[in-house]
């Protein structure tokens, strides 16, 4: 079929996709190969093949398979809302010039169902080509659909029969991405995309009636024209419009569907990083761009309240505070919070305004909250701070170690690819983690080390490669630095020591380190349970100093990925909204480098790094700090120990917030500027894997909003910074002048859906993997480091016994802001929980839905029970979405000691059960978790043709099917 495509010849291919393989279930695509009937889609290219695809049994076999497809499809293609040129059935019927169809259409009996509140599936429109099946079994991964093959009337079947709605569907849209047709669809698209789609059921009822009435006299070719006119008339309408996801740092990118304001849908096809793929965030949960809660007018507090403001008023008593308080007290008591929601182009404009028009490098972004000690693990060993490869690196390595990740929630396309390799390439899974999560579940070993000992396994199993002649000593001959140094150091790891420590057993240790050792290539992925725990650098360290004694360095399948959470976390930090470095990681001490962006800026610039996030906090606490300026992020429900936050927020004597949302940081803001949403302007982000991408502009700035870089560079110019930057394209163009790591980045090279994975050399070339050549060193080596672990910070002890964990849920992002004004969202996932053993359930009398408080050393908070095997023991575990009971009312001060990334996931608490009635389970029947899957080896086509009615078309009991004249 690839072939056949690749050459143009026109041949139909109802359910092939290349992004699914050959399913072979349409039939539609039969060609003769030296005289045989065969699917070109299931048939290898073989030398001296004779291929026909027009013969006249081809051709014969080729209609009589389409036509048994018209008799499960109405085709009433001009009040369909999949009507738009691209439909599938539609051009399929039309490529083979059929004009009566001879299987008779049938309704199947079952009812559309619409219990999903994201897409609807009408079973008497499913051709059954079983696409979607294919998608979520082996894309996606979620296993919620199958065909019953055997059933009289087959059908799509949600875990093999439930609502889609009581179903294991996670909404990640896969299966409405591929559907050739209109069965599964957007509820966004229904009756909002075609001219008479809208109309009321009668009304409709009566068209669909009219066309299929007049089909006997007039044939379908001109009831398609007809369709085709309507199609034509829905582009003057519809735009399609290229975009990089808001929500995470996997970074899909995908085309939306507009019309007006409305988002018909979103269509992830050509992504880099994501082909078909997106989850739940990404598909489906846009609604927050519309929401009536967005702000359009400035605000100005006066007298305690706020008060609508012009932006000419807002802004100039952000440019009149800024220049007094710098004035009084030195530009060292402002300070800049960046956001990783924004773009590089923002971050950039953001940093060089603390710095060059300001004069601080009090400058920061939220990868401290998360990742900063993951780039400082790499700094020390391998030399950049980003992924070491690519998603495609992570989904052909043999033997995948996650550590602290809740992949498939939090990354949810990166553990597509992963649950992929593991279920159909025989790719070797071991999870370390508290809880057991999907990940976990699927894992060949499944290691649950006591919170906070993860440096100690990983240091054992290194120590215990090198011991047992395991260890890749040719590799770290040639390639890595310090290697006596660091076998020293591993003195204290034995393996006793490491079971002692982490409570895995000796055995089981010992059997990670063999399938480490036997493993032909590995990837190690990590996240927020590694870095947010005072050891996160070093345990950082210790994922990479494993990975170089493995030898799993310098090729493809290789490597350490620190999963970047943001969308634009790895590009805010790039881009230097860091208080140490410019952008390109150029640090601010450096003279030369700094004579540079002097130079280029034409100003006197800081000489010493500023204040991280944290230090901001403390700064304010003992009145340094005076003046704030944050922009796209919500510090106040983010930051650990949020009471000390909020309490140091309310000290500012000026605290500018830009934002879309009246967020709980604005409580605080002396003046709120209101901000654009990615849709609503141009730029790039930059994913995970070091993958700088564009995004235009799907909307115009809803009436009052302006873009974050728009307004960055009005605050500049009213401080006398004159800027005139006319387009993000010459922002980055400033960049990639003074950034060595950027060099060759240019909008033209990032057109559409092109990509760039830095460093980029100024002829344009990128590096998908790094360190073919060497490690990022001056003598090009790596460097093992030695390490010393620690306790914990925080301790359980009789008043405080149980031990908190948190994280990012599927459904919802961060905190929520955007989420939660998600409708669908909020049906599924509507609040927050915690999370509690059956054990721990018993031993208290606790069942989902108890309102318990949960009180640590910092604050407490209120919150409904969910008893979950997830956690074991006396470990608790609450996402981190939530404003009334934000999980970091009750984590600490304590931070990770190199990059004072707070310690969010060493909380020790008590739970008390509360006396009011049960609230009923915190997450409704309707949410996934509540669904039961059924696995089984993609959409199993060979049940299909055992079916006593089946027989392969031209091969049987052709019933008449000729080629049309004419083809
Ligand atoms: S999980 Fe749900 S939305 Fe995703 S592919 Fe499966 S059925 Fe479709
Ligand atoms: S619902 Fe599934 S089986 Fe039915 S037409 Fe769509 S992709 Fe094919
Ligand atoms: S949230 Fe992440 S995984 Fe989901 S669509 Fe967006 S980028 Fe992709
Ligand atoms: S495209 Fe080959 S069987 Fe469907």
């Amino acid at each position: 079929m690839d072939l056949l495509n690749h050459v143009g010849a026109d041949i139909p291919q109802v359910c092939y996709h290349p992004q699914l393989g050959p399913i072979q279930t349409c039939d539609t695509c039969m060609v003769e190969v030296n005289g045989e009937l065969v699917r070109a889609c299931g048939t290898k290219v073989a030398d001296g093949m004779k291929v026909s695809t027009k013969s006249a049994r081809a051709a014969a076999a080729q209609c009589e398979a389409f036509d048994r497809i018209l008799g499960n499809h109405l085709l009433y293609c001009t009040v369909c809302d999949n009507n738009n040129g691209n439909c599938t059935v539609h051009n399929t019927t039309k490529l083979l010039g059929i004009e009566h169809q001879k299987t008779p259409y049938r309704t199947k009996p079952y009812k559309i169902d619409d219990t999903n509140p994201f897409y609807r599936y009408d079973p008497d429109q499913c051709i059954l080509c079983g696409r979607c099946v294919e998608a979520c079994q082996n894309v996606e991964v979620n296993e919620t659909l199958s065909i019953r093959w055997e059933d009289p009337h087959p059908r799509v079947l949600w875990d093999g029969g439930s609502t889609i709605g009581e179903s294991s569907c996670v909404s990640c849209g896969h299966c409405v991405t591929v559907c050739p047709c209109n069965a599964l669809m957007e509820k966004s698209m229904v009756g909002e995309a075609g001219f008479f789609t809208a109309l009321p059921k009668p009304a409709l009822h009566g068209m669909i009636d009219l066309v299929k009435g007049i089909e006997p006299e007039i044939g379908y070719g001109k009831i398609l024209q007809l369709s085709e006119v309507e199609a034509e008339m829905r582009k003057a309408r519809i735009r399609h419009t290229k975009t990089v996801c808001t929500y995470c740092g996997v970074g899909c990118s995908f085309d939306i569907w507009t019309k007006d304001r409305h988002i018909l849908k979103v269509v992830p096809a050509q992504g880099a990083a994501n082909g078909i793929s997106t989850c739940v965030k990404g598909k489906f949960a846009w609604d927050f761009v519309n929401s009536a809660d967005r702000l359009t007018k400035p605000l100005i507090r006066e007298e305690g309240k706020f008060r609508e403001a012009t932006w000419d008023e807002a802004l100039d008593l952000v440019a009149r505070k800024f220049s007094e308080i710098k004035a009084a007290t030195g530009p060292d008591s402002l300070a800049f919070i960046s956001s990783s929601k924004c773009t590089n182009e923002e971050s950039y404009l953001m940093q060089k305004l603390a710095r060059a028009v300001i004069g601080t490098n009090n400058m920061d972004n939220c990868s401290r909250y998360c990742q900063a000690p993951a780039t400082v693990g790499l700094f020390r060993t391998v030399g950049y701070g980003g992924d070491s490869g690519s998603i495609s690196d992570i989904e052909q390595a043999s033997l995948v170690v996650i550590v602290g990740s809740n992949t498939a929630e939090s990354h949810p396309v990166i553990a597509t690819r992963v649950k992929q390799s593991h279920k159909l390439r025989g790719q070797k899974l071991i999870v370390s983690d508290l809880r057991e999560n999907e990940m976990a579940e699927r894992a060949d070993i499944f290691l649950h080390p006591k919170p906070g000992t993860d440096l100690v396994w990983l240091s054992a199993v290194s120590r215990y490669l090198l011991d047992n002649g395991l260890a890749k000593t040719a590799f770290l001959d040639q390639w890595v630095n310090g290697l006596d140094e660091y076998k020293k150091s591993l003195a204290p790891y034995t393996m006793e020591f490491a079971a002692a420590t982490t409570g895995i057993p000796v055995e089981t240790l010992e059997r990670v380190a063999h399938v480490i050792a036997e493993a032909e290539s590995m990837c190690v992925l990590w996240a927020m349970g590694v870095t947010q725990h005072s050891m996160g650098s070093d345990t950082s360290t210790a994922i990479s100093n494993l990975l170089l004694v493995s030898g799993n360095y310098m090729r493809p399948g290789t490597g350490a990925y620190p999963l970047r959470g943001h969308n634009n976390v790895q590009g805010a930090s790039d881009h230097g909204a860091m208080p140490n470095y410019f952008p390109g990681y150029q640090s601010v001490e450096d003279l030369e480098i700094r004579a540079r962006f002097e130079k280029a800026w034409n100003v006197t610039l800081p000489p010493k790094k500023g204040l991280d996030n944290h230090e901001m906090i403390d700064a304010i606490h003992d009145g340094k700090l005076k003046a704030m300026y944050l922009f796209g992020e919500e510090i106040s429900l983010v930051d650990s120990n949020s009471n000390h936050v909020d309490a140091a927020l309310a000290k500012l004597d000026f605290f500018v917030v830009q934002e879309i949302f009246f967020s709980e940081s604005c409580r605080f803001a002396d003046v709120i500027l209101p901000a654009c949403p990615s849709l609503e302007k141009e730029g790039t982000f930059t994913s995970t894997e070091r993958r700088i991408q564009r995004l235009y502009q799907v909307f115009e700035p809803l009436e009052g909003s302006r873009p974050d870089w728009v307004i960055i560079q009005d605050v500049a110019n009213r401080l006398g910074a004159g800027w005139n930057y006319g387009h993000p394209s010459e922002i980055m163009r400033e960049i990639a002048a003074l950034t060595p790591m950027f060099a060759g980045v240019t909008y033209e090279r990032l057109e559409g859906y092109k990509t760039l994975q830095w460093p980029v050399t100024p002829d344009g070339a990128d590096q998908p993997l790094l360190y073919t050549k060497e490690f990022y060193f001056p003598d090009g080596k790596a460097r093992l480091v030695p390490l010393l672990w620690s306790e914990p910070t925080e301790q359980l002890d009789a008043e405080f016994d149980l031990h908190l964990n948190n994280g990012r849920l599927l459904e919802h992002f961060h905190e929520g802001n955007m989420t939660y004004r998600s409708e669908g969202i909020r049906e599924k996932t509507p609040d927050t929980f915690v999370e509690v053993s059956p054990a721990l359930a018993g031993e208290r009398g606790i069942e989902s839905g108890t309102w318990v408080q949960l009180t640590s050393r910092h604050g407490k908070v209120r919150v409904r029970a969910l008893v979950t095997k997830r956690v074991s023991g006396h470990e608790l575990y609450m996402p981190m979405n939530s404003t009334e009971s934000p999980v970091n009312r009750l984590t600490s001060s304590h931070t990770d000691k190199v990059t004072h990334t707070p310690a969010y996931k060493e909380a020790a608490v008590n739970m008390r059960v509360l006396p009011e009635a049960n609230g009923g389970s915190p997450l409704p029947r309707i949410n996934h978790r509540f669904g039961h899957p059924t696995p089984q080896n993609g959409v199993e086509v060979e049940r299909k043709w055992k079916r006593p009615d089946y027989h392969m078309p031209g091969n049987g009991n052709g019933n008449g099917h000729h080629p049309p004249t004419g083809k």
